[in-house]
């Protein structure tokens, strides 16, 4: 067997605890997986007296995970920290400037800076991968990467955002208002203190923009990505939809118009017949429409420590194992502008007026 994979992880939150324990657990999988072994050598994180369920004392520890990055030691730093700049942009700047892999489950980052970053890993030939970044544990970047190479996408649509899906559920399920459902989440730990990056759809944004590069070949457009959340849809509107044989979803949408690539985020009447209307509470889905392939649907659990750690554990597999693609698919200098289309069309303009609508103006989709 090869000499093993040596990374550092930085952030040993949610996603970076869940990480160590899914590579002491599974180890022997992926070293079968990735013909080496993938040890653990260094970690960072601000609290080092924090019991992260894992046996630590054997790994290096950094304050400063900047430094850890530039380790002469390391071949892959996994960034789970989070944040669109700050630490977490200055780790990957650093990692890939000292020519090290990169790893990442943060799609502010990748949303706001991930066309550059593919540019600079290419550059030094080095992979940088973000499967965890979007839908979780759901392989979504690698089912429109690789598994649908042979197609032209027309449409990539989906729920991004489980708080918001778990909110829009339980509305249903229990007749009460969207502030009441809030509240609860908060407490049960299902939405953020400040709600606000999922509730009005930032953060399904985020996804979307990451989903759309990937699945049209053109560089991250976060600014062309139109977003509404779902602080405005009532249980009046989940009624009406309910009656008219439609669940109301927060989508995100990609498509290809005549004028270019349309990307938005709202919520959306789904016919109830469809699949997307079954994926209910926290779960995530994913559809892609290719000109061969049809339609595929993907579902499973967008976000947890053990699902998003499965997907951390995907990308570096495929960096044990040598498997190296071009991040969004396409050397970065083939990432085609395409124009930015206004969201438009008649039945799918957000807020539009027509007969089957809402009150407050929610549209069909599906
Ligand atoms: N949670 C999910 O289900 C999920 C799903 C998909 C993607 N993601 C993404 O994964 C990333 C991590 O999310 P998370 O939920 O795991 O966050 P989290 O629980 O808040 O963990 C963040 C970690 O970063 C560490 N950290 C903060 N500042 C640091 C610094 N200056 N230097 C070193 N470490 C620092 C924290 O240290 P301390 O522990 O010492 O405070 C903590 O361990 C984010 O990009 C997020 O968007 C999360």
């Amino acid at each position: 067997m090869k000499p093993p994979l040596k990374i550092a992880v930085a952030g040993l939150g949610t996603v970076g605890a869940g990480t160590l324990k899914l590579l002491q657990d599974q180890a022997e999988l992926l070293a079968e997986r990735g013909g080496r072994r993938i040890v653990v050598t260094a970690v960072s994180a601000r609290d080092r007296r924090r019991d992260r369920g894992v046996e630590l004392s054997a790994v290096r520890w950094y304050e400063d995970a900047t430094a850890m990055a530039a380790d002469p030691e390391i071949d892959v730093v996994v960034e789970l920290i989070g944040g669109a700049d700050g630490i977490a942009r200055q780790v990957v700047d650093a990692a890939l400037d000292h020519g090290k892999h990169v790893v990442t489950a943060n799609k502010a980052l990748m949303a706001h800076h991930g066309t550059r970053l593919a540019a600079r890993a290419e550059e030094r030939s080095l992979a940088l991968s973000f499967e965890a970044a979007v839908a979780g544990g759901i392989p979504v970047i690698k089912a429109l990467r690789e598994g649908l190479a042979g197609n032209r996408l027309e449409r990539v649509y989906g729920i991004l955002n489980g708080t918001s899906n778990y909110i829009l559920t339980t509305m249903r399920e229990t007749g009460r208002e969207f502030a009441e459902v809030l509240a609860e989440a908060q407490k049960l730990g299902y939405a953020e203190a400040d709600p606000s990056f999922d509730i009005d759809g930032v953060d399904a944004a985020h996804k979307l923009a990451i989903l759309a590069s990937v699945g049209f070949g053109r560089p991250v457009d976060l600014a062309g990505v139109y977003a509404e959340g779902i602080r405005h849809v009532s249980r009046l509107d989940i009624d009406f939809a309910e009656e008219l044989g439609y669940r109301i979803k927060l989508l995100g949408i990609a498509r290809r118009t005549e004028d270019g690539l349309e990307q938005r985020v709202h919520p959306c009447m789904v016919s109830r017949a469809t699949p997307i209307a079954a994926v209910e509470g926290v779960f995530n889905a994913v559809v892609a429409e290719g000109d061969f392939v049809g339609r595929v649907v993907l579902e499973g659990r967008g976000a947890g420590a053990f699902p998003t750690a499965s997907s951390v554990a995907a990308d570096l597999v495929d960096i044990a194992a040598g498997r190296r693609v071009a991040p969004f698919g396409v050397p970065a200098a083939a990432l085609a502008p395409l124009p930015g289309a206004p969201p438009g069309g008649s039945m799918d303009t957000p807020g539009g007026n027509y007969p089957g609508t809402t009150q407050s103006g929610v549209p069909h989709y599906g």
